[in-house]
């Protein structure tokens, strides 16, 4: 899809994993504040993502789009200017049907050029464009409708379709927009946040720049998951280079979760410029090895204890890319601290919790 953006992963917040329709602009704009004054936006999150329930129930006599009178009293054009303002970038939902997922607020088919002209003309730089209420039309029409429009009128937005996986959209969503739903909604838990990232990894092999893979947004500082198991679900999507749309509420989150969100070296793997996902590539009996290549013959691994016990996980150079002989010296992401290794890479690893590492060639 060639606007030029998502060269590498998205990166950003968005307001459906913990607010859900619970939204209005004062809080908006706090996010965006709240992104500046904990450091986050300069560590690369730069979009402030509106997603469902931002409009009125219908559309105005003209067909446009009117934000929700009660909780966007200035309109959206005032808050991308307030976000704008901040050095962020203001993204926004709309859905490829008649009613969106929550049936609050119309949705976009048969008034996606109209639409896209709307968000361009109040500084929108991110769509997010759901699958609810299809009214029985193709998707390959429905979504070839809004990336024609984008293609014309929205040239500077990132497009992400939001498809859920059921039609195996890696295959074709390449050509339509940035990125694209492999999964279904991921809940705050350990078996939703498990099952998203091995659905989202067969389909490793489509992701690049300019189009990424995405097992659902972050879950990190919702509550649901211990401290390992978000450090967990942050490397593996880091390492799968998912889009990282942090999902708290980032004006009240824990010192925990801002650790864990502001790891500039777990993301500077996700950022990494040679744009190749990682992925699961050992496997025994829930004691994994998650790895990839990075840019400058590095390579990133990810040691993950999915079992309920700690246990030792070792990485094979084999299973990694790396010729037995090849000696490295290896980087601690988490614990940020380095040493040598050759031929294999052991760590002795805490129930649900992984360890991650970049390994450079000597
Ligand atoms: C779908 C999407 C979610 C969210 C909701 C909003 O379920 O997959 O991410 O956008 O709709 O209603
Ligand atoms: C809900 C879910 C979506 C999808 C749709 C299907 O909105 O959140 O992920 O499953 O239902 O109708």
């Amino acid at each position: 899809f060639e606007n030029g953006l998502g060269r590498t992963p998205q990166m950003g917040w968005n307001s459906w994993n913990h607010f859900a329709c619970g939204i209005n602009e004062d809080l908006i704009k706090q996010t965006a504040d709240a992104l500046v004054s904990t450091g986050l936006a300069k560590l690369g999150y730069e979009y402030v993502n509106i997603d469902d329930c931002w409009a009125e129930s219908d559309r105005d006599y003209q067909g446009n789009f009117v934000a929700n009178r009660q909780t966007f009293p200035s309109g959206i054009k005032a808050l991308a200017d307030y976000v704008h303002a901040k050095g962020l970038k203001l993204g926004i939902y709309s859905d490829a049907g008649t009613r969106t997922c929550s049936m609050k607020m119309p949705g976009s088919l048969d008034h996606e050029e109209q639409d896209v002209k709307t968000f361009s003309s109040w500084g929108i730089d991110y769509l997010k464009y759901d699958n609810c209420n299809p009214a029985g039309r193709s998707i390959t029409e429905r979504y070839t409708k809004m990336s024609n429009a984008m293609k014309t009128y929205g040239k500077s937005i990132f497009f992400s379709l939001c498809e859920w996986g059921r039609e195996n959209p890696a295959t074709w969503a390449g050509s339509m927009g940035n990125s694209w739903r492999t999964t279904d909604d991921i809940s705050d838990n350990w078996a939703s946040m498990t099952s998203r990232a091995d659905q989202n990894d067969r389909w490793a092999s489509y992701a690049g720049p300019g189009g990424w893979n995405d097992p659902d947004m972050l879950e990190v500082g919702n509550g649901g998951m211990s401290e390992a198991e978000y450090r967990s679900h942050f490397s593996i999507w880091a390492l799968a280079k998912a889009p990282l749309l942090i999902g708290c509420d980032v004006r009240s989150m824990s010192q925990q979760t801002k650790d864990i969100l502001s790891n500039w070296e777990v993301i500077a793997v996700n950022q990494d410029s040679l744009g190749v996902q990682g992925k699961k590539v050992q496997s025994d009996n829930g004691l994994e090895v998650w790895a990839g290549p990075l840019s400058n013959n590095r390579k990133a691994v990810v040691l993950w204890n999915r079992q309920g016990y700690q246990a030792t996980i070792t990485a094979q150079w084999s299973n990694i890319g790396l010729s037995s002989s090849t000696a490295v010296t290896a980087r601690d992401l988490w614990a940020h601290s380095s040493f040598s290794a050759q031929g294999q890479l052991s760590a002795s690893v805490a129930p649900h919790d992984c360890k991650m590492y970049v390994l450079t060639p000597n």
